[in-house]
């Protein structure tokens, strides 16, 4: 692809997220950073003091795991993937029937359009890390329950602990709920950055919605562009 075809996509993908315009103006990016992190909404942080992990001992620990009833429909344990490094994680809520095919989180529908709005800020699926609150398709994709959130969220949060992003960005009511601990609407998180283990939350808005209600772009753009100014920012 030549690189005015390669701009003409990038153009067409952020006409399609709702972006009418750009702006060089620097204002945006101290936006997201203005508010004090102890000023915050805060989650539980990691044990500091804990053995250092890391993501292959979390994986070797899951095993073959059978520690909650979604073990018994599953294809393939979902565990994660992308770099051990990377700066921003986005976190799903379960493996669907894709993903539970192919071992890998948002490889379907909704995963081509997380893949895009990763592009939105100049970043490919290998620089991020992807993962879901949940390791195993929940039947029919139904909502996971809360014994299973219990069951499998500890090992989420030590590959958030070993991996140490700056960033985190919860997709959708369900991830945003278990992460903040909270019920609160989405439209009334969103908008806001979180204190999250060491790392700042954005909640935004789960592709497989987006797909739904395609109106709602222009708020991932939004929540995209506070993201971007937080990975910036020192
Ligand atoms: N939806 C999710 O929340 N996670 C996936 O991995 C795929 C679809």
């Amino acid at each position: 692809m030549t690189r005015r075809e390669q701009l003409t996509e990038h153009l067409s993908f952020f006409k399609e997220l709702g972006v009418d315009g750009v702006s060089r103006d620097p204002i945006w990016r101290v936006r997201a950073v203005a508010t004090p992190c102890s000023a915050l909404p805060t989650a539980p942080g990691p044990d500091r003091e804990a053995t250092p992990d890391t993501l292959n001992e979390i994986r070797s620990d899951l095993g073959e795991c059978t520690r909650c009833k979604l073990h018994a429909g599953r294809t393939t344990l979902v565990f994660g993937v992308g770099n051990p490094d990377a700066d921003l994680v986005f976190v799903g809520e379960a493996p669907g029937r894709d993903e539970d095919r192919e071992g890998e989180p948002f490889v379907g529908r909704a995963g081509q359009l997380l893949t895009k709005i990763i592009a939105s800020i100049g970043l490919t699926r290998e620089q991020v890390y992807i993962a879901n609150v949940i390791k195993c398709r929940p039947p029919n994709n139904r909502n996971p329950e809360l014994d299973e959130v219990h069951t499998c969220e500890p090992f989420l949060f030590r590959q958030i602990d070993v991996i140490r992003p700056k960033v985190v960005v919860a997709l959708g009511a369900f991830a945003i709920h278990t992460l903040l601990g909270t019920d609160q609407a989405i439209s009334r998180l969103r908008g806001h950055v979180y204190a999250f283990r060491g790392a700042k939350l954005v909640p935004t808005f789960h592709p497989a919605f987006l797909l739904r209600s395609p109106e709602r772009k222009r708020d991932v753009w939004e929540d995209m562009k506070t993201v971007r100014a937080l990975l910036e920012s020192r």
